[in-house]
């Protein structure tokens, strides 16, 4: 471990933001009644009985007199999908609560919604703490919403999730090759999940490349097989005409001549089965997500969101019909 000894301030800074946190919005309203909010990740818990808490605010904030005419302050604990509230209470001095539904907590400070949790305080002391202020707070009332926290860490947004134990070593196959590769993880998430979904659209008397076709055209109609096959490539889907003029003949898609190349469309038989599937689907999902609970799932979205992202090789985003590369998927 380096230890520093010199005072360098963006070490400094760096060394502090190991400590992970999460983020704060502070509210009050001044002596002039005007609202005032920071966001703040020094927000901490002091006592139990009394209820106490404590956060810190810049003496630079030019909402620093409102804090301290106030005699009251409301903390709210931000959830993970208030990211960009919380970029827009760390502007200095802008209209931060324009647009936004705001209630009123004790002493008049502005209530926030959607959080994952709210502290309502009473101001019990200001300590000076060099070029912050420490305001301690008790807290007269709170409440939560069990929505997963925003969380801070080496100056970046994250999300939380918990530790789990390792998946016990697959028989036969070296332990650190098989368990922790992942490939094996996401090939065998992957099986475990979609087995379920396989299984209904099996009773549906549809094979995996046709429900990925139709899925595909419920997204957008009016493909060409082009498109569809560049757009499924992922998955090694076989989109090849036989297959569309199979699901022709039987009534779920028609094809009609467009610019270029017949273009594929959901038939109305089509379109009610597909949904149908995909309805089943969207439970199949509920019932997994339910199983790792809200903060696991915002977590896995996250860092598959993320893996997807770092390792594209230029697929085309079918799902996103104004993205520059769909409109040339399958060229
Ligand atoms: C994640 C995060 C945490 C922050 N924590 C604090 C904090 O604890 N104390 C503080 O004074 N400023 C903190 N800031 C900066 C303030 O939010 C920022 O200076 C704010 O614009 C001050 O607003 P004002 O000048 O309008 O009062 C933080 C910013 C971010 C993005």
């Amino acid at each position: 471990m380096n230890q520093t000894t010199a005072f360098d301030p963006r070490e400094f800074r760096a060394t502090l933001g190991t400590f992970t946190t999460g983020v704060t919005i502070i509210t009050a309203r001044g002596a002039d009644r005007q609202p005032v909010g920071v966001t703040a990740n020094s927000f901490n818990s002091v006592s139990l009985d009394p209820p106490m808490v404590l956060w810190s605010l810049a003496k630079s904030s030019r909402s620093l007199e409102a804090f301290q005419q106030s005699g009251h302050f409301a903390v709210h604990i931000l959830a993970a999908g208030q990211e960009e509230l919380s970029n827009r209470f760390a502007r200095s001095g802008a209209d931060k609560f324009s647009g936004v539904d705001v209630g009123e907590a004790a002493g008049g400070a502005p209530l926030l919604p959607h959080c994952s949790a709210r502290l309502q305080c009473r101001t019990s002391f200001v300590y000076e703490g060099g070029d912050h202020l420490i305001f301690v707070g008790e807290v007269v009332a709170f409440d939560r919403s069990g929505l997963p926290p925003l969380v801070f860490q080496a100056g970046k947004y994250a999300v939380a999730t918990r530790k789990v134990t390792a998946l016990a070593p697959a028989g036969g196959l070296d332990a650190n090759w098989s368990e922790d590769h992942l490939p094996y993880l996401l090939g065998r998430a992957y099986f475990q999940v979609y087995f379920r979904i396989r299984e209904q659209v099996r009773a549906d008397g549809l094979n995996d490349d046709e429900y990925f076709i139709l899925s595909t055209l419920a997204v957008r109609d009016g493909l060409t097989q082009g498109e569809i096959e560049a757009g499924l490539s992922h998955a090694g889907c076989n989109c090849g005409f036989p297959v569309l003029a199979g699901l022709r003949q039987r009534g779920l898609l028609r094809g009609e001549d467009g610019p270029g190349d017949l273009r594929w469309f959901l038939s109305d038989e089509g379109r009610r089965r597909t949904l149908h599937l995909i309805a089943a689907a969207k439970d199949i999902e509920s019932s997994v997500l339910d199983v790792l609970g809200e903060w696991d799932a915002v977590a896995l979205k996250n860092l598959l969101k993320q893996l997807v992202l770092s390792t594209d090789p230029g697929l085309p985003d079918l799902w996103n019909p104004s993205s520059p590369r769909s409109a040339t998927a399958g060229a």
